[in-house]
C-alpha cells in the first residue's frame, strides 16, 4: 500500500478556514521543561489555574461518586448541578447551559449562531478561543486594541460594535492583562451592542475581581435586559477544577440555552465533574480563601517585578501580563531551562510579553528572581 499519499488526500479534506486557523498555544509540556531543566518540581505558570488544592469536599464527593461506579452516562441535564447554581444566583436552571470547561460553551455558542461571513468582535489582547472558534465557522473576526495603557478603549469599540457583529465576546476580567471593566464601560459596550447580537461577557476570573469596588457582576448588569446575552464562568480557576472540565452559562432566555442543547453532545460534562462542581460550590469558605490568597500574591508580586524596574499591568486576576523589556520568547526559554513555565505572547505588538500565573508564594518567589536575572541580563 502506498502510504505516501495519504497527507495530501487528507490536507485536501480540510476545510479552508480550519487549514488557515492558528493553533491553541497550551504552553510547554511540564515533561519536557523538566527534562531540559533537569528538576523533577516544574513550576507551571502557563495556564491560569489555582495553586491550591479544590475544597476537600470535592475529593470527598468525587470519592462517593466513583464507589458508586461509573458504568452509567452522567445526567445529561446536570439538573442537581444546575439546580445548585440557579439556587446560589436566583436564576431558573432552565435558563443555564453546562460545558466541559467554559470553553465548551465558547465553542457551541459559535457553532449555534455563527454563518460564514458573520462578524465577531472581541478584544486584543485577548484569549484565543474568543478569535479560533469563531473562525472555524468562518467568521470574520475584528479584535479592538486595548490602548497604549492597556485601559479599554470605549471610542474604539463603540466604532466596532457600530458594524454590526452578530457575536461579542468580551472577558472581564481581561486574560491576558488582568485588567477589569468598569461598570459604566461594561455599560458603555451594553448600550453600543445591537440589540440584535449576542453579548457574551467571559467571567472566567470573576471570583478573582468580585472584592474590587470597580468590579460590575456581569449578571447583575445583564439581567433583565430585553436583549440576547449570556455570562460565562468557569469551576477552573478559583475553584481549583480545571482538570476535571466544568463551566457554565447563564443566559437571557430559554431558547438560547435550548439552541446550545441541540448542538452539544449530550453528555459533555462527565459525572465526577457535576459532583466536583456541586461540592465546591458548596464550600464558600474555601472560594474567599483562595481569592484572597491569590490577590496577597498579586500584590506581592507585583510590587517586586516594578522595584526591579518591570512594567507590569494592574491585575485583578490571577495571573500577571508583564512587559519583559526583550522578546517574550527567548525569556520564557530561558525560564524553561530554570524548570518554570509561563507563556510568552504572541499577538502583535505585545511580543515583549509573558503572561504569568501567580502560583504559591514559594514558587512566586522563585520565580521572580529568574525573571529578574533573565530582563537584567537580556537587557544590558
Ligand atoms: C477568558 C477565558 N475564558 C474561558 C476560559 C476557558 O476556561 P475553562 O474551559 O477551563 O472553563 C479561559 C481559560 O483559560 C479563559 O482564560
Amino acid at each position: 500500500m502506498n502510504h505516501s499519499l495519504a497527507p495530501a488526500a487528507s490536507a485536501a479534506l480540510i476545510r479552508k478556514e480550519v487549514a488557515g486557523l492558528p493553533r491553541y498555544d497550551p504552553g510547554a509540556d511540564p515533561d519536557v521543561v523538566a527534562a531540559l531543566s533537569g528538576t523533577h518540581r516544574v513550576i507551571k505558570l502557563s495556564n491560569n489555574e489555582s495553586p491550591f488544592a479544590a475544597s476537600p469536599a470535592v475529593a470527598e464527593a468525587v470519592r462517593q461518586g466513583l464507589a458508586e461506579g461509573v458504568s452509567r452516562y452522567p445526567d445529561p441535564t446536570g439538573r442537581r448541578l444546575t439546580d445548585a447554581i440557579g439556587k446560589s444566583l436566583g436564576v431558573p436552571a432552565g435558563r443555564l447551559v453546562l460545558g466541559n470547561g467554559s470553553e465548551n460553551i465558547l465553542e457551541l455558542l459559535c457553532q449555534a449562531v455563527l454563518d460564514p461571513g458573520d462578524l465577531v468582535v472581541t478584544q486584543a489582547p485577548g484569549f484565543s478561543l474568543h478569535e479560533i472558534f469563531p473562525r472555524v465557522m468562518g467568521a470574520q473576526v475584528e479584535k479592538v486594541p486595548v490602548t497604549a495603557g492597556f485601559a479599554f478603549d470605549a471610542e474604539a469599540w463603540r466604532e466596532a460594535l457600530a458594524a454590526g457583529p452578530k457575536l461579542v465576546f468580551l472577558a472581564n476580567p481581561c486574560n491576558p492583562t488582568g485588567a477589569v471593566l468598569s461598570s459604566g464601560q461594561l455599560e458603555q459596550v451594553i448600550a453600543a451592542t445591537p440589540p440584535s447580537a449576542l453579548l457574551v461577557l467571559d467571567e472566567a476570573y470573576g471570583e478573582f475581581a468580585r472584592p474590587d469596588p470597580e468590579y460590575p457582576d456581569g449578571l447583575e448588569a445583564l439581567r433583565g435586559r430585553d436583549r440576547p446575552w449570556m455570562v460565562l464562568r468557569t469551576f477552573s480557576k478559583a475553584y481549583g477544577l480545571a482538570g476535571v472540565r466544568v463551566g457554565y452559562g447563564i443566559a437571557s432566555d430559554s431558547a438560547l440555552v435550548q439552541a446550545l442543547d441541540r448542538v452539544r453532545t449530550p453528555y459533555n460534562v462527565n459525572q465526577p465533574a457535576q459532583d466536583a462542581a456541586i461540592a465546591a460550590l458548596g464550600d464558600g469558605a474555601h472560594l474567599a480563601n483562595t481569592v484572597r490568597r491569590t490577590a496577597a500574591e498579586i500584590a506581592r508580586v507585583t510590587d517586586r517585578l516594578r522595584r526591579a524596574g518591570l512594567r507590569v499591568v494592574p491585575s485583578s486576576a490571577n495571573f500577571l501580563f508583564i512587559d519583559t523589556g526583550c522578546r517574550s520568547d527567548r525569556v520564557a526559554q530561558e525560564l524553561h531551562r530554570a524548570g518554570i513555565i509561563v507563556k510568552a505572547w504572541r499577538e502583535p505588538g505585545y511580543e515583549n510579553h509573558i503572561r504569568a500565573s501567580l502560583s504559591t508564594p514559594e514558587d512566586n518567589d522563585v520565580f521572580v528572581r529568574c525573571l529578574t536575572e533573565i530582563c537584567a541580563k537580556d537587557n544590558q
